[in-house]
């Protein structure tokens, strides 16, 4: 018969050969092992069979034995629940630093963005904005600007009108009128806004945006305009361009002129450029001194003060500025074309 000692041994090696992968397998081992069937409790229950002299040592060994493997166990546990935590941790770490996947910030419509951009260069040549209804009267936007019923210039800018005669502002520039009736002089406005003609063309559409200043003081000169205008564009564009003033007609102005400067796309050296249609001038806005029968529209005394006006169609400025060639696409629900310009 195999002596305690030896079966001691024997459990013990059959004890390192089993593995315990899991909690319940572990469990399993408690109980086979230190369970009341278990093999340390079976020999346990062998020593009431040794000779009383042996007792005392083999008791004392069975003890050893027994808290060797709790130790062990314990230990397994451990190792176990540090294996599970490690692994929880690896399935539910999350890298901070991964850029989001599919994600784009929003951002303002080119147009939108052309418009802080001119309202923040002129309200730092101290304009304030001003901004008048869509919906506007006959008055406002043509009598008081100088166009009579009679005068031709009516011509040039295609009306919706409404039932009750009132109509769809043709320009920004009603919002002249109102604002000198409103604050008197001096005056320094920018207002940009919808405007609405009947036209529709790969060119033209029935809405488009404007924006348009006036400045009313005493003593204002021309050449006041023109520096203004310049700078206009070097703060807009980013860079002095060559510019240009030509004479021109505008009811509302005299003497009226029309601002060109050199073609941002080709600088004028490109005879078959799309922008500029091989001219080498862009043409951005009309201007002028504001003529005597508006000021006095505005009930502002023409002999005591005087001013200039411009306006520019804020899509062509931000057609140019951000080579966008098709004005439909600025009025076009599809965003790609300008994700795609932003990504490039
Ligand atoms: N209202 C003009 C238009 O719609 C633009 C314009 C020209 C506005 C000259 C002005 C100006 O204030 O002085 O074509």
């Amino acid at each position: 018969m195999k002596s305690l000692l030896e079966q001691v041994e024997e459990v013990r090696r059959s004890f390192e050969e089993s593995a315990a992968n899991s909690t319940e397998q572990l469990q399993e081992l408690r109980v086979r092992y230190l369970g009341k069937k278990g093999a340390l409790t079976t020999l346990l229950k062998t020593l009431g069979t040794l000779p009383p002299s042996e007792r005392p040592t083999a008791g004392e060994r069975l003890n050893e034995f027994r808290d060797e493997l709790e130790r062990r166990l314990e230990q397994k546990r451990l190792e176990l629940r540090n294996a599970e935590n490690a692994r929880q941790e690896a399935a539910e770490r999350i890298d901070v630093s991964l850029p989001p996947r599919g994600r784009r910030a929003g951002a303002f419509h080119p147009v939108t963005q052309t418009l802080h951009e001119i309202v923040g260069i002129l309200k730092g040549m101290g304009y304030s904005v001003a901004l008048g209804p869509e919906k506007e009267e006959e008055f406002y936007n043509f009598e008081a600007l100088n166009m009579p019923s009679w005068h031709p210039a009516r011509d040039m800018q295609d009306t919706f009108y409404f039932p009750d005669g009132s109509l769809l502002r043709t320009h920004t520039s009603p919002v002249q009128v109102r604002s000198m009736l409103e604050h008197g002089a001096p005056l320094r406005i920018v207002c940009p806004g919808k405007v609405y003609r009947r036209d529709s063309d790969p060119t033209h559409s029935p809405m488009f945006n404007q924006i348009e200043g006036l400045l009313v003081d005493k003593d204002v000169s021309f050449s006041v305009l023109k520096g203004s205008m310049e700078e206009l564009m070097r703060a807009f564009f980013g860079r002095r361009l060559k510019s240009r003033f030509r004479a021109s007609y505008f009811p509302f102005t005299e003497p009226s002129m029309e601002l060109d400067v050199e073609c941002v796309e080709c600088g004028g050296k490109n005879p078959s450029c799309r922008v500029c249609k091989g001219t080498g001038w862009l043409e951005v806005c009309g201007m002028g001194m504001v003529h005597p029968f508006v000021i006095r529209s505005g009930g502002i005394d023409p002999d005591r003060y005087n001013g200039f006006a411009f306006g520019m169609g804020l899509d062509r400025m931000a057609m140019l500025k951000y080579g966008i060639n098709d004005l439909r696409l600025l009025f076009d629900g599809n965003v790609s074309y300008f994700l795609a310009g932003r990504d490039a």
